[in-house]
């Protein structure tokens, strides 16, 4: 039976009130930021993708991440956020995400719908290029999806867009987006990533104050470093890609997230934290998803 929901209505009061132009600044000088990515929800709450209950696996997640002892001053998720493009699916992420009780910005994945996740998240759906301050740093969010397919591309808008905003702005910086800009080393998925990732990595090489390219998509943790930056990856709350692997492979490590620790004074640290296990078995399957 097919789920329905009402849409909220989310009126330009809302979304004004929804947005914090300020963050708490801790005592040791530093922003505790979270990326949670990859979620691939449903509609039904007992709706599966290659036999893993997704939805249980992202609480899973999130409540690995909540159990920090210093609260998450933001929460990025890096898109593939709802897997079945459903309204119930949306709802229970706005759900999940408005308890937290932090600010939280959603870019879209090459499986998620952009319309719907502004009706459901509201001010944390951001636009296909945004700027957003944590403390002393800007954190700008990138659309790299295009419709119907799975590889990304950034139009040439949003590359002049990126140089724009890097030029006004000089304090530290973190880029986010969903495919990766770089080829990981997996044959299968550098088929679909961002096709003109070059164009964005010219732009952040101009500009010292990019710290990191932070990425979803690639299920599986990943770290690079260019010039003055990291380029970042980082595993799925569900199932995991294995890395290298030239074909269409999952990994038995298990569910994670990142953590970036944004220190006032430019400095970045990074690390990815994952579940002691599968909230239930994984079931291979070497034909993809
Ligand atoms: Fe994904």
């Amino acid at each position: 039976m097919a789920t329905t929901v009402s849409a909220p209505s989310v009126t330009h009061q809302d979304r004004a009130s929804t947005q914090r132009d300020e963050t708490p600044r801790p005592a040791d000088d530093s922003w505790r930021l979270i990326q949670i990515t990859d979620s691939h929800l449903f509609a039904a709450a007992d709706a599966r993708l290659l036999d893993l209950n997704t939805r249980r696996s992202f609480a899973a997640v999130l409540a690995l991440a909540l159990e920090h002892a210093e609260p998450a001053a933001a929460l990025v998720m890096t898109g593939d956020l709802v897997h079945d493009e459903s309204a119930a699916g949306y709802a229970y992420l706005a759900q999940a995400l408005g308890a937290l009780g932090c600010p939280c910005f959603c870019i879209p994945g090459n499986h998620d719908r952009r319309g719907l996740m502004e009706t459901w998240l509201g001010a944390s759906a951001i636009e296909s290029v945004a700027e957003r301050r944590l403390g002393t740093w800007n954190l700008i969010f990138l659309d790299s999806t295009q419709p119907g397919k799975d590889g990304g591309q950034l139009t040439p808008r949003q590359v002049a867009q990126v140089e724009t905003l890097l030029q006004r702005n000089p304090g530290p910086t973190l880029v986010f987006l969903h495919q990766h800009p770089i080829p990981v080393g997996s044959d299968w998925i550098d088929t679909i990533d961002v096709a003109n990732g070059a164009e964005l990595l010219a732009v952040c090489d101009r500009h010292p104050q990019v710290k990191a390219i932070v990425c979803g998509h690639i299920h599986q943790e990943f770290a690079s470093v260019r010039r003055h930056y990291q380029i970042l990856g980082t595993p799925s709350t569900c199932f995991q890609f294995m890395p290298g692997s030239p074909v269409f492979a999952l990994d038995a490590r298990t569910p994670g997230y990142r953590e970036l620790r944004l220190h006032a004074d430019g400095r970045l640290d990074s690390w990815v934290v994952r579940l002691a296990e599968y909230p239930e078995p994984l079931v291979y399957s070497t034909i993809g998803y």
